[in-house]
């Protein structure tokens, strides 16, 4: 399979623009935060989401084309997904993002938080720019779930009473409803039809489910350097995904070290080789590839082209990080 660069082909100069762009939007802030946005622009994630919204955007239009506004769009996703990431790494008080120190600890607490603000207030910003009423709502609903998001994450620290729904509700905020709502966004813009614009909906929101079932399996089964983020760090977090649910179903000891929030020695080592010993992993994975799948069928009114083939593979492509 292949890898997101190669995936991402077609949009190749499109996102190369886009770098050189965020930076001199970036540009004009305090020198400080500044330094602590250019640090993560630079460490380059994998530009999924700007991806996404991309080739959408040339997939649509009749001539394969990209607008200005269409350019901007995909700025403004990556902006708010940098900012939630900043956010996210102090909430979890995580030690690097992007295989980079994060930006509390290349910094400080309070860098980070304005920073995150910064990104999210200039996402605004851009965002009421656009002048398009429609594409606001979506996105400023966005930057709403995922407060909510973090929110119902944490109010459900160590509860091994949890239902599996309230994982999926925490995962849409999270991380679907950006790709969910920026792919929508883009079909707006594109003036595409009502049926049409629910169906990108539904593409994202089943990509971004799948995505985050597959980053919460790779949490158990992969090394910090292969994340470039530290990995076993939910279920030491108290967070409990899919496979800490799944394995909660086969295996009733692993409440009671969950309850006590791994207080003695070897607790947590024993967690995780409940989780890794139970059938968790396979089932989750499971759930990752229905997920996949749907993703991929929401697509199926989408006119052939180089762009669109790309938005075809994306679902293969998430399963495939965990191979
Ligand atoms: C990280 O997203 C947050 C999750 C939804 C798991 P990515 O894995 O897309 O992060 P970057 O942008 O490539 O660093
Ligand atoms: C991903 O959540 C979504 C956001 C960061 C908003 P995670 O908490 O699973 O992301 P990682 O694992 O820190 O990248
Ligand atoms: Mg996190
Ligand atoms: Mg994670």
């Amino acid at each position: 399979m292949a890898t997101v660069t190669e995936l991402l082909t077609p949009v190749e100069l499109d996102l190369e623009t886009l770098l050189n762009d965020l930076r001199s939007l970036i540009g004009a802030g305090h020198p400080i935060l500044q330094a602590a946005a250019e640090h993560l622009f630079s460490a380059g994630g994998k530009r999924l989401r700007p991806g996404i919204v991309l080739l959408i955007s040339r997939a649509l239009s009749p001539e394969g084309d990209l607008s200005a506004r269409h350019r901007r769009l995909a700025e403004i996703t990556e902006m708010i997904h940098t900012a939630s990431l900043v956010h996210d790494d102090v909430v979890d008080e995580a030690a690097t993002r992007r295989g980079v120190p994060t930006v509390h600890s290349r910094f400080n607490h309070r860098v980070a938080v304005l920073a995150g603000d910064f990104l999210f207030a200039q996402a605004s910003w851009h965002l009421a720019n656009l002048d398009n009423l429609d594409v606001v709502k979506l996105l400023s609903r966005v930057i709403m779930d995922l407060a909510d998001g973090e929110v119902k994450q944490g109010l459900y620290r160590y509860d091994a009473g949890q239902s599996f729904s309230t994982y999926l509700e925490k995962s849409y905020c999270k991380t679907a409803s950006l790709i969910a709502n920026s792919a929508q966004a883009a079909g707006v813009l594109s003036e595409q039809s009502e049926e049409h614009l629910k169906l990108l909906h539904r593409f994202g929101r089943q990509l971004g489910l799948a995505f985050q079932v597959v980053d919460d399996i790779l949490d158990f089964t992969a090394s910090d350097q292969q994340l470039g983020k530290p990995s076993a760090s939910d279920l030491a977090s108290g967070y409990l995904t899919a496979p800490a649910l799944f394995a909660l179903e086969e295996r009733p000891a692993l409440a009671g070290l969950i309850e006590r929030e791994f207080a003695d020695e070897g607790d947590l080592q024993q967690a995780l080789e409940l989780v890794r010993d139970s059938e968790a992993i396979p089932r989750t994975r499971e759930l990752a590839e229905n997920f996949a799948k749907e993703s991929r069928d929401a697509l199926f009114w989408i006119e052939d082209s180089p762009f669109s083939r790309a938005l075809l593979d994306l679902p293969q492509f998430v399963l495939s990080r965990l191979y």
